[in-house]
């Protein structure tokens, strides 16, 4: 069963999960009773950063982001996801702990979209949250593949009762276009970098895209989602504080004010800004060469005079997500875990000349995946021997941070977090949700080159 040279799985697990492609790779649309249904199309599509500017990427329905997918918490769904592309695709739930066949990555025996074809993913969604969905493909080299392209968009799951204390929401997914490698490097201090040519909002250059309209007194709830393949964002409202209520979607339990948000790839933060500070403002990133790539967004108030957006700097960087998680517990010995989990990340160069990541020394393809048994509690330990941040995502499952940089911070539940660099990171996790789960790096050029490792239920 060959893909044709249409090469997509990763090196790592080419053995075990043959068997399932093509399983669910049908065309049966029939509606189920009592089951939400939604469409997705993937296809090349021409996307207008802004007038004159026009890139032929891969999309869904079209469209940069994707439809916005509102789904609520604990009703089936069927999405029907057509693959009008020219090579194998797979949508992956970012957030949602369903079963491993939906769940979209190749590595736990997902389906998979041949050319041509149409999958059914048939899920419950939950937990509720600012999720996202996107390709789980990979690009290696070829910069205008996988998340390098457009293939990503938001998924937000209604909760069963609404808490929201706010007026009304703005999604902002950051995406960046035209990569291209700046340089690799065999310091150990250094990282391979990529160049970008634009940065956009959703797939629009602040100069392009219409004002985000606001009025005093209104309380806006911005869901932030980082959608690049690889870059890390700061963002700032000019002029406001945001509220931080959750991350990844999860309620944090002390919301606070801070005037920067941080995001790596894959990270969402929900956000509520008061409007209190009429005119006509920037919300965009504090690195000016990334404004100037063209990220950002006019927050204009109604029935003020016209004048040129205000950008101003933040004084300092206050963003630290151990602002949200409450009182530290002040040890880790009064919990009894099933198991604890070291992992050394390290970067290696081959003798190409490319980047190769391992964790405890060994490459994806040759670690044994992490055994543990339904119900069992678990730790990470988490060391970062590279010179840059990484974007340490678990599938199917929510872990929660319990410590960084050596110290204790309150609990924040996540399913993605940014490890800094020579930095260490304890996290906990409850196996809740069987079935076999991949845990990787999310910046593309990361995961490509091997910083995964499977989780296996006993
Ligand atoms: Cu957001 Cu393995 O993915
Ligand atoms: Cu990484």
């Amino acid at each position: 069963m060959g893909l044709d040279g249409l090469a997509l799985r990763r090196r790592a697990f080419m053995a075990g999960t043959l068997s399932s492609i093509g399983l669910g790779a049908t065309s049966v649309a029939r509606a189920r009773p009592g089951v939400e249904n939604h469409t997705l199309t993937v296809a090349p599509a021409d996307i207008e950063l802004a007038p004159g500017i026009m890139r032929r990427v891969l999309a869904y329905n079209g469209q940069v982001p994707g439809p916005t997918l509102r789904l609520r918490e604990g009703v089936p769904v069927d999405i029907m996801v057509r693959n009008r592309s020219a090579s194998p695709e797979l949508v992956h739930w970012h957030g949602l702990h369903i079963p491993p066949f939906p769940d979209g990555a190749e590595e736990e025996g997902s389906g998979v979209i041949r050319p041509g074809e149409t999958l059914r993913y048939s899920f419950t969604p939950n937990p509720s949250g600012t999720r996202w969905y996107h390709t789980h493909t990979m690009a290696m080299m070829d910069f205008s593949r996988a998340l390098y392209g457009g293939l990503f968009g938001f998924l937000i799951v209604e909760p069963t009762r609404d808490p929201g204390r706010y007026d009304r929401e703005e999604l902002l997914a950051v995406h960046h276009w035209d990569a291209s490698l700046a340089h690799t490097s065999s310091s150990p201090e250094l990282c391979a970098m990529l160049r970008y040519g634009f940065a956009t909002f959703n797939g629009q250059l602040m100069s392009a895209a219409e004002p985000i309209r606001v009025r005093k007194g209104e309380r806006v709830l911005f869901r932030f989602l980082n959608a690049s393949a690889t870059e890390t964002v700061s963002l700032s409202l000019s002029g406001h504080r945001f509220t931080v209520v959750a991350l990844d979607g999860n309620p944090v339990a002390t919301p606070h004010f801070v005037s920067i948000l941080t995001l790596g790839v894959a990270e969402r933060v929900d956000a509520i800004v008061e409007m209190d500070q009429p005119g006509q403002w920037v919300l965009g990133p504090v690195d000016p060469a990334l404004r100037a790539a063209g990220l950002g967004r006019v927050v204009e108030y109604a029935d003020i005079p016209r004048g040129a957006p205000v950008w101003r700097q933040p004084e300092r960087d206050d963003w630290d997500y151990g602002l949200f998680g409450g009182t530290a517990q002040t040890s880790a010995r009064t919990i009894r875990y099933d198991g604890i989990f070291p992992m050394l990340f390290e970067r290696h160069i081959d003798a190409q000349g490319m980047e190769r990541w391992t964790i405890n020394g060994k490459s994806g393809s040759e670690l044994p995946p992490l055994s543990v048994r339904k119900g069992g509690r678990y730790l990470f330990r988490w060391m970062n021997l590279s010179g840059c941040a990484h974007p340490l995502h678990l599938h199917r499952h929510n872990f929660t941070l319990l410590a960084r940089s050596q110290r204790r911070i309150g609990a924040i539940v996540k399913d993605t977090v940014q490890i800094g660099r020579f930095d260490t990171i304890e996290a906990s996790f409850i196996a809740d949700n069987p079935g076999d789960t991949l845990f990787h790096c999310h910046h593309q050029l990361h995961m490509d080159y091997d910083f995964m490792q499977m989780i296996r239920y006993s």
